[in-house]
């Protein structure tokens, strides 16, 4: 059954007023006891925003579609974006059930968990790059390296926030500067 954005903010208000949050589709007491469990078999649906395009001797590029060019709004101020993509070329059962392998394909390196490696084989195929920022124009952000293929989906772009992780010629606007990381 479809479930609509109103019918679902109306259950977590009455829930709120319960005692009780909404965790996705799990619903918890404040107590932390589940009163229904989050099921390993749920899904939650993504869409492309748009894709990587990387051809030889250009820089590359996540190109997004139309619609969504007005959330590139501001990215401009920031030096370095956090793209979020899809290992689509492993996008089989049989890839997405491994959960241990040799990290970078090299027999050599220990057999290693995909959760403490950055494999393209995983239970859920999501990439993270962050990427230096060379320019945004239109629905287009030029980027000086990603290592996806060319053609990959890409699920969502967030701008590189310090103190996430050190990193020398970050640049951030005024009004991003200092306290803890700001997620908006
Ligand atoms: C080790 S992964 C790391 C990706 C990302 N930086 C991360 O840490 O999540 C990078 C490798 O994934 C592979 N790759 C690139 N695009 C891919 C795609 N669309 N589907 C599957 N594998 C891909 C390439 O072999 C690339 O060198």
């Amino acid at each position: 059954m479809p479930v609509s954005r109103r019918w679902f903010l109306a259950q977590g208000a009455s829930l709120a007023a319960a005692g009780t949050a909404m965790v996705g589709w799990a619903v918890r007491t404040k107590g932390g006891e589940p009163v229904a469990e989050l099921s390993p078999d749920a899904t939650y649906t993504m869409h492309p925003i748009g894709r990587v395009v990387a051809k030889k001797d250009e820089p590359p590029r996540i190109v997004l579609f139309d619609r969504y060019a007005g959330g590139l709004l501001g990215l401009d101020g920031w030096s370095h974006v956090d793209v979020f993509w899809w290992f689509d070329k492993s996008d089989t059962p049989q890839r997405r059930a491994m959960l241990q392998v040799h990290p970078r394909g090299d027999a050599k390196n220990p057999l290693t968990g995909v959760f403490a490696c950055r494999s393209p084989v995983r239970p859920n195929l999501i990439a993270l790059t962050v990427c230096k920022i060379v320019s945004v124009e239109g629905s287009v952000v030029t980027v000086d390296k990603i290592d996806a293929f060319d053609g990959t989906p890409v699920l969502d772009l967030k701008p590189f926030t310090p103190p996430d992780e050190p990193r020398e010629g970050v640049r951030v606007p005024d009004w991003a500067r200092g306290g803890p990381r700001k997620d908006g």
